[in-house]
């Protein structure tokens, strides 16, 4: 990395995650010792919250939030931004705790920050971006989910539901998180949208998934529902703004 970006937090949600959690900000740790980690728990039942606890027990520079109950992976996110913001952070990343999105690759993201990014989104659908033993069903699954929210949305962005990003805090504050309302997957999408719609700049750095090898998703059924509703009202609410434009 040619320069770190002011300071950074990592935020990583866990929902049963406690096989997970140590190895990845073992990994985080080694690859960013100048960053922080906030680990955003949503009680998880397998204990996780203990194991992060012990974590931020071994190492000043993690951090846990524990909130009460599953609330989805959209406002564990704004949770961990909100905090990240009052800390006085600049820079905020979004991590899976699974190993999909790997450490090593951060830096990346960081440099097209520093390089004047306001968003930088490490994208599987670029050229150079790879997935990794996923099943034909999940990655149809993320290429129908891409190519509806750019028919709907008329994003210039290939992988808009990516979850490894890199935010400025000068973009959250100007899109304004406290409004959000996605609770699911589909909060990376609203964010990406709220980005464009306020002209900043989003950078994709082509990035490696690799599938989890321990425990399962959390991609459900009310995951997807959601997600297909709300790009389509954004999609509709947006029409107005997207034919001023072209005239
Ligand atoms: N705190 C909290 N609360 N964490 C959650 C919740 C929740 O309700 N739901 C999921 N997570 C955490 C998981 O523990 C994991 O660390 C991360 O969020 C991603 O969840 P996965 O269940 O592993 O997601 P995935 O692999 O199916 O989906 C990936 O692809 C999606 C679509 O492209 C992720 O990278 C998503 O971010 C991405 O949107
Ligand atoms: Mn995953």
């Amino acid at each position: 990395m040619e320069r770190m970006p002011g300071r950074v937090l990592v935020i990583v949600p866990t929902y049963n995650e406690r096989e997970n959690l140590p190895l990845i900000v073992k990994r985080l740790r080694a690859a960013l010792p100048d960053a922080d980690v906030l680990v955003a728990d949503d009680n998880s039942p397998d204990g996780t919250g203990k194991i992060a606890d012990e974590l931020a027990g071994e190492d000043r520079q993690v951090r846990v939030l524990h909130r009460p109950g599953k609330q989805g992976l959209g406002t564990a996110y704004i949770a961990g931004f909100q905090w990240g913001l009052d800390e006085g952070y600049d820079v905020l990343v979004e991590m899976d705790a699974d190993g999909s999105h790997q450490p090593e690759e951060l830096a990346k993201l960081l440099d097209a920050v520093a390089g004047g990014a306001d968003l930088a989104i490490g994208s599987r659908w670029v050229p150079g971006g790879k997935v990794v033993n996923w099943p034909f069903s999940r990655e149809f699954l993320s290429r129908s989910a891409n190519t509806y929210t750019r028919i709907m949305l008329g994003l210039p962005v290939r992988d808009a539901t990516a979850g490894f990003r890199a935010y400025r805090a000068t973009t959250l504050r100007k899109i304004g998180i406290e409004g959000v309302q996605s609770q699911g997957y589909c909060f990376q999408v609203d964010l990406t949208l709220r980005t464009v719609r306020h002209g900043l700049r989003v950078t994709e750095v082509p990035i490696t998934f690799v599938d989890r090898t321990i425990g399962a998703s959390k991609m459900g059924r009310s995951v997807v529902t959601e997600a297909l509703w709300r790009i389509a009202v954004w999609g509709v609410t947006g029409i107005p703004a997207r034919l001023r434009r072209k005239r």
